[in-house]
C-alpha cells in the first residue's frame, strides 16, 4: 500500500485518474459502484468507520450498490478528491474542513483558531443542526454537500528539533500548514513562516528539512510517521478542525427515499464509530510516540497563543457577516462547556 501511495497520484493527475476509474455511474455486474476516497491509512479511525459504512449499506442495499473505499490518497490529494466528487467522477470523499474553505467561504468558520472552548463544546456544536446544516448545504450549487463530520482531534505544533513553549519560539521556523487562507494567516500572526502543502508531502519535507515542523493531531506522529523525524510535540491546542464527508449532489438526489434513509443511517454510523475509534487511537498514538519514537510532549501556557490570534475572530466576522448568527450559537455551547483548564 505504501508504495502505491506515493506513486499513484504522481502517475495519474486527478483528471486522468477519474478517466481510469471510468467516471460516474460505474457498475459492477449490474450493481452501481459507489467510490469513496480519503487520505488516511487503512488502520486509521476514518477508514475503520468507512468500512463499517460499507458493511452496513451493503447489508441493506447490497443487491444494488457496491461500495469501494480508496484510502491513502490513492485518488490524489484532498483537493483533487473534492474536485472528483464535484464532477461525480467519484461519489464521496473525506476532506479536511480547511480544504473546503477554498471551495466555500462558509467553512472558514470552523478553521478559526481557538473557536471552541473545549472538546465538549466542539462536539456539541458539530452535533447541532442549527450550526452545521446551513454550512453543510451551502455548496450544493457547486455540486457537493456535506453529509457528516468526522472528529480529527486538536491540532498542535510539532517540530524536528525546536521545543515550542510560546509563540516567540515559532519565529523564523518554516511550519507546514494546510492549504487554506485561515491557516496561513494564523501562522503569520504567530510569527512562523507558513508553508502550505498537501498532507502526503509533509513526511518528505520534514525529513529533508525543507520545513522545520508542522501542526496536526497526534495521529500524524504515528500513522504518518512524522514522529520518526519530529521530537517535540507542543499542546498549544490552536484548532479543532473537523474532517467532513462530502457527497456528490447528483448521486444523492438519485437515491430513492428509502435508499436515502439507509445512506443517512450509514453516515450517522460513520460519525459514531469514528468518534469511538478516535479516542482509542489517540491514546495509542501518544503511547507509541512517547515510548517508541522518542517524542517529547510539552504543555505550554496556551493563553499567549490564543491572544496572538484573537483578532482573527473579529476579522472573519467583519468579512463574512452572514456567519455571525452561527458564530453566536457556537458561543452558547462554549458557555455551557468552558475550557477544562478554567
Ligand atoms: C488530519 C486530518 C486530515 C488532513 C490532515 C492535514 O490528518 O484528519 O483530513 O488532511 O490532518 O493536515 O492535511
Amino acid at each position: 500500500m505504501k508504495r502505491y501511495r506515493r506513486i499513484l497520484p504522481v502517475i495519474f493527475g486527478a483528471g486522468m485518474l477519474a478517466a481510469a476509474i471510468s467516471g460516474c455511474g460505474g457498475s459492477d455486474g449490474g450493481k452501481q459502484i459507489v467510490r469513496i476516497g480519503h487520505n488516511q491509512a487503512t488502520d486509521h479511525p476514518t477508514n475503520i468507520a468507512l468500512m463499517e459504512f460499507e458493511e452496513y449499506v451493503e447489508s441493506k442495499l447490497g443487491d444494488k450498490y457496491n461500495i469501494e473505499i480508496y484510502p491513502s490518497e490513492l485518488l490524489g490529494s484532498q483537493t483533487d478528491m473534492v474536485q472528483l466528487t464535484q464532477t461525480g467522477a467519484i461519489d464521496f470523499c473525506v476532506a479536511s474542513n480547511s480544504i473546503l474553505e477554498t471551495f466555500s467561504e462558509n467553512y472558514t468558520l470552523f478553521n478559526l483558531p481557538y473557536l471552541f472552548s473545549s472538546a465538549d463544546a466542539y462536539h456539541m456544536a458539530m452535533d447541532d443542526p442549527q450550526i452545521v446544516d446551513p454550512i453543510f448545504e451551502s455548496t450544493k450549487k457547486a455540486g457537493f454537500e456535506a453529509v457528516t463530520w468526522i472528529d480529527a482531534g486538536t491540532r498542535n505544533f510539532y517540530t524536528v528539533s525546536t521545543p515550542i513553549e510560546s509563540p516567540q519560539d515559532l519565529k523564523g521556523l518554516k511550519i507546514r500548514v494546510q492549504q487554506s487562507p485561515t491557516n496561513v494567516r494564523m501562522m503569520d500572526l504567530l510569527g512562523g513562516s507558513a508553508t502550505p502543502m498537501g498532507f502526503g508531502e509533509v513526511y518528505t519535507a520534514l525529513q529533508s528539512k525543507v520545513i522545520d515542523g508542522a501542526e496536526n493531531n497526534e495521529m500524524a506522529l504515528t500513522s504518518n510517521g512524522h514522529g520518526d523525524v519530529c521530537k517535540y510535540y507542543s499542546y498549544d491546542m490552536h484548532q479543532m478542525i473537523p474532517d467532513i464527508l462530502i457527497g456528490n449532489c447528483a448521486f444523492m438526489d438519485d437515491l430513492s427515499e428509502e435508499e436515502r434513509s439507509i445512506f443517512e443511517e450509514g453516515f450517522a454510523l460513520i460519525n459514531k464509530v469514528e468518534r469511538e475509534e478516535w479516542v482509542k487511537a489517540v491514546e495509542a498514538a501518544k503511547d507509541k510516540a512517547a515510548n517508541e519514537q522518542g517524542v517529547q510532549f510539552l504543555y505550554p501556557d496556551t493563553k499567549p497563543f490564543q491572544e496572538t490570534c484573537a483578532s482573527m475572530h473579529t476579522e472573519m466576522l467583519a468579512q463574512y457577516p452572514d456567519l455571525q448568527p452561527i458564530y453566536d450559537k457556537i458561543q452558547e455551547h462554549n458557555a455551557q462547556h468552558p475550557s477544562e483548564a478554567e
